[in-house]
């Protein structure tokens, strides 16, 4: 595309939201000066695969073959993805679902011409402006904007939010992308703190696979979740932030030691242990993009030591199915009080677990049932010692990364300690497996609560039901690309029903992952951070007293008027 149509575009797309928003009212000499104050890092933002269609609001415009094909070859690329502002891991979010349009390809086949041949590319939920943030003074400046244009902020990262927090119609997006500052500590004192800790601060950009890599090289383990592209300081953190060894070391929550945080009041402030401590303690559960904009934040890291890994298969049949699933619920909870974290698998079906705290003997006898198990089953049960978390993560994770590029969404539920515990709780949680099994295939089930860790009380904001949980149940569906508005309604519908009526059924008084959630959760305040909401609010108000960041059910949302590309239900 030539610069001149880009900027014909530019204009009409402004001309276009004029009557709908507060952008109307913001002049183009004020965004020249917005941009001025920036160092020139404000952008427009287009649709990611804009460049494939010839078609652009109903506009012609030709397609730009070079770029069209980087695309379509990275298109389920989570590396290719996150370096761009407007691309989502879950792209429904680039769309707008309410209406059903957007930009998208095909993830099954990006090649094919069937998605863009006649048809316009929309803007779908993207922000037209973001700011590329490169310092604590973008960030201000951004709040100063918003609140004097009244023009809505967004924050997006890497874009992997389920509940597509990073988007907001017509708001100036702030990328946190780019802030790729690490660094390792031996000995980290928190300001105004005393003690000192082995830590690692990352930007907000910084990734798993970054951070991983860093601290293997300094002898040390960052404890971290699955996804490479995820980034370790941002919605990850602040939500709750699991991952396999959470069991033993605890969760991403628990191990922050200090964040640096541009509240919407303007402050650039630190907030830890010894200052800003209720900030601190908001920050650790209550959710991204709610209480300001993270710069970096530091955290704990362990020595590097081996784990236990045990990599199990087996072939499911009409008549062992029951069995497994037995197996599995009678063992966890002394599985978990020893310290194993993993994954029950559906593909191939088995599990993957590791286990940082016994030897290789030890885990062998642990895990001596489900290899007897698969040994009968046609299966295999390989239990080895890993030298540490880099090795077990390149070969177990790395190496069958999950594609991205399609529309998907999710609904889970944390399942209590006491369901397994009691015989007629683990008998309702069998019968729910083979059911779920029957009716959506065989379940994924991230085994990755803090059972084991040993948590300071009150000092974090996630919901205490991820104190006491084993396990997460959820069920993730996707639709396709060209999915009509009724079909991405159905789809979220079932799913819906599915969370209510089976799995918050089993554990009605537990609660549900702020990033793994439900769009449509009924009580989300509630099954986000249980007794903690009412001061994740007064938090809230106090650093954010203008309101000027929202995002879909986090603490303080406004509700869904102000989010019109989320479709409803009924
Ligand atoms: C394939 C996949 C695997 C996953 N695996 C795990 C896992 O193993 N463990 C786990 O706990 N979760 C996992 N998740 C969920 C993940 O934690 C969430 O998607 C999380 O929100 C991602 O945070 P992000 O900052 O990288 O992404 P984004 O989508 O960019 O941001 C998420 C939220 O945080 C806000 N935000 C981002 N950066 C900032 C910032 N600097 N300041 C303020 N607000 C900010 C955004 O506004 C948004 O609300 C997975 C998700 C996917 C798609
Ligand atoms: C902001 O300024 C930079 C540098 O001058 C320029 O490259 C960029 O296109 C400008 N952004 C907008 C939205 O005009
Ligand atoms: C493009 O044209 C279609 C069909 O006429 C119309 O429904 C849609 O609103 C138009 N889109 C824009 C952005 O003008
Ligand atoms: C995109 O895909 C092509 C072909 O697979 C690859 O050669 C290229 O490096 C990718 N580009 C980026 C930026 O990842
Ligand atoms: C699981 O435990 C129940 C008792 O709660 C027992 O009846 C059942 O045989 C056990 N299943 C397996 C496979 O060990
Ligand atoms: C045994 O398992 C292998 C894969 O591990 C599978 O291909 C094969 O079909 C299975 N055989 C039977 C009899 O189930
Ligand atoms: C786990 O075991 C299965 C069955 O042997 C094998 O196919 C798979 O590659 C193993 N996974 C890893 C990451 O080694
Ligand atoms: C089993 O699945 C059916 C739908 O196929 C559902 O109606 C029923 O409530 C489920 N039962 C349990 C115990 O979850
Ligand atoms: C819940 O399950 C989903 C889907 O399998 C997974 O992505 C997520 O990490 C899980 N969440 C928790 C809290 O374990
Ligand atoms: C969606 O696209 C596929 C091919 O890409 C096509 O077969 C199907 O008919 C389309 N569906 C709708 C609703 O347009």
């Amino acid at each position: 595309m030539t610069r001149a149509i880009g900027l014909f575009l530019a204009s009409l797309f402004l001309s276009t939201i004029a009557s709908s928003s507060k952008m109307s009212g913001v002049t183009e000499a004020r965004w020249h000066a917005l941009n001025a104050s920036v160092n020139g890092r404000l952008h427009i933002a287009k649709p990611f695969a804009l460049p494939c269609f010839s078609r652009y609001d109903n506009v012609s415009l030709a397609v730009d073959e070079q770029a069209c094909r980087a695309i379509q070859a990275n298109y389920t690329s989570p590396a290719f993805r996150i370096e761009s502002f407007s691309a989502n891991m879950m792209v429904e979010y680039e769309t707008c679902m309410s209406t059903a349009s957007g930009c998208l390809l095909d993830s099954t086949d990006p090649q094919g011409t069937l998605a863009t041949d006649g048809t316009s590319c929309d803007q779908g939920d993207i922000s037209p402006y973001y700011i590329d943030i490169g310092l604590a003074s973008d960030i201000q400046t951004a709040f100063q904007f918003s609140k004097e244009t009244d023009v809505p902020l967004s924050i997006k990262n890497s874009g992997h939010d389920y509940l597509g927090r990073t988007r907001r119609r017509d708001s100036l997006g702030l990328w946190t992308h780019n802030l790729q500052e690490i660094s390792y500590h031996p000995q980290f004192v928190p300001e105004q703190c005393g003690g000192s800790h082995r830590a690692i601060t990352v930007g907000a950009g910084v990734t798993f696979e970054q951070v991983y890599a860093f601290a293997d090289e300094n002898d040390a383990m960052f404890i971290g979740g699955y996804a490479q592209t995820i980034g370790a300081s941002g919605g990850w953190m602040m939500g709750g932030g699991h991952g396999v060894l959470s069991p033993s070391f605890g969760l991403g929550v628990d191990r922050v030691l200090e964040i640096k945080i541009v509240t919407p009041d303007g402050m650039l402030r630190t907030a830890n242990a010894c200052q800003n401590t209720d900030l601190f303690w908001a920050l650790r559960g209550g959710g991204g993009g709610t209480f300001g904009v993270v710069i970096e934040s530091t955290h704990l890291v362990e020595q590097r030591i081996p784990i236990q890994v045990i990599n199990m298969t087996f072939t499911p049949t009409d008549t062992n199915l029951q069995e497994y699933f037995e197996i599995l619920v009678n063992t966890s909870a002394q599985w978990g009080s020893e310290g194993w974290g993993g994954h029950i698998n559906h593909s191939p079906p088995g599990i993957i677990y590791v286990n940082p705290r016994l030897s290789l003997d030890e885990a062998t006898a642990s895990m001596a049932q489900l290899t007897a198990f698969a040994k009968l089953n046609n299966g295999t049960s390989v239990i080895e010692t890993l030298p540490s978390w880099l090795p077990f993560f390149t070969q177990f994770i790395v190496e069958v990364e999950a594609p991205v590029g399609s529309p998907k969404v999710l609904g889970s539920r944390l399942m209590p300690l006491a369901l397994f515990e009691s015989v007629e709780g683990r008998s309702r949680l069998v019968t729910h497996l083979l059911n779920q099994t029957a009716e959506r295939g065989l379940p994924y089930i991230p085994v990755t609560t803090p059972i084991a860790f040993n948590y300071t009380p009150g000092t974090t904001s996630v919901t205490p039901a991820w104190r006491n949980s084993l396990w997460n149940l959820s069920n993730g569906p996707v639709w396709a690309y060209n999915s009509s508005v009724a079909e991405i309604r159905a789809t979220l519908v079932s799913l819906h029903d599915f969370v209510h009526d089976q799995l918050t059924a089993l554990a009605p008084d537990s609660g549900a992952y702020m990033n793994e959630g439900e769009i449509y959760e009924s009580n989300h305040e509630f099954a986000y951070w249980g007794p903690n909401y009412e001061r994740l609010l007064a938090v809230k108000n106090k650093y954010d007293p203008d309101g000027l960041l929202d995002c879909w059910k986090c603490v303080g949302w406004k509700g869904a008027t102000h989010f019109p590309c989320y479709l409803t239900l009924a």
